[in-house]
């Protein structure tokens, strides 16, 4: 399968059976035990971005990108901490759903959202992030990805993917990694190396990492900065 494949199924699964899931697993009803793991392990990676934003202090005004913001799971609360959010998805329901929650939560035009593939993005951004997104695309094509969304950002890139090591490989292969329904997607695993290393070439360098895993959420945390 070639990455331009890979966008098309993606794009797809988030608007029809992958929306229908990761809505409800992105909200607060009620879902099955995997989901529900999934949702508390995704909760902590973007409570660790929050954490990290918010200890640099001044959130208010900074511009801040979410490349792939789903339903708006980090960018609602960033904008509520006063940063000036511009949200984007490949995905029509997702960002249908992101801007509904949004309305829903805070009533205002902060964030902004935007249906669009992150690889057409433009403008520049304090901080650009990009969650979860990664893990859809191939190493040759997330590289693509991570060097756009560093030609975004005037100061700092943070992003999340899941990493090859050799326990999550093997879990991939007997085929209990992102189970159910998102099988429907493939999940590709990333070298932290080759990531390091894209994001170096692009003039960027690792300042914050993290690792939230639990029982099937695996997802590395990278902060990197310009130099
Ligand atoms: C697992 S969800 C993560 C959503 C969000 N970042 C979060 O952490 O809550 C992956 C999201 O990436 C979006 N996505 C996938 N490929 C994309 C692309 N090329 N450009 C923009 N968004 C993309 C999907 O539509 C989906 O909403």
């Amino acid at each position: 399968m070639n990455a331009a494949d890979d966008k098309t199924i993606v794009k797809e699964y988030f608007n029809s059976t992958g929306f229908d899931r990761w809505r409800r697993i992105y909200g607060d009803g009620e879902v099955n035990k995997v989901q529900l793991d999934i949702r508390n392990g995704h909760q902590q990676t973007v409570d660790k971005v929050l954490g990290w934003l918010k200890a640099d202090n001044n959130l208010a005004s900074l511009s801040i990108c979410d490349a792939g913001c789903g339903v708006g799971s980090l960018s609602i609360p960033l904008a509520e901490a006063g940063a000036k959010v511009y949200a984007s998805d490949i995905s029509e329901k997702m960002v249908e759903e992101a801007k509904e929650r949004s309305m829903s939560i805070l009533g205002t035009e902060n964030p902004t959202f935007a249906v669009q593939d992150l690889e057409t993005l433009s403008g520049s951004y304090h901080t650009v992030v990009c969650l979860d997104v990664l893990i859809h695309y191939p190493q040759q094509k997330a590289d693509e990805m991570i060097s756009h969304l560093c030609s975004l950002a005037q100061s700092r890139v943070i992003l999340s993917f899941a990493p090859k090591t050799f326990a999550l490989s093997l879990l991939k292969k007997i085929g209990s990694f992102f189970p159910g329904a998102s099988k429907a997607t493939r999940a590709y695993l990333h070298r932290e190396a080759d990531v390091v290393k894209i994001l170096a070439s692009n003039g960027f360098t690792v300042q914050r990492q993290s690792m939230t895993r639990t029982r099937f959420y695996f997802s590395r945390l990278l902060e990197a900065t310009r130099q």
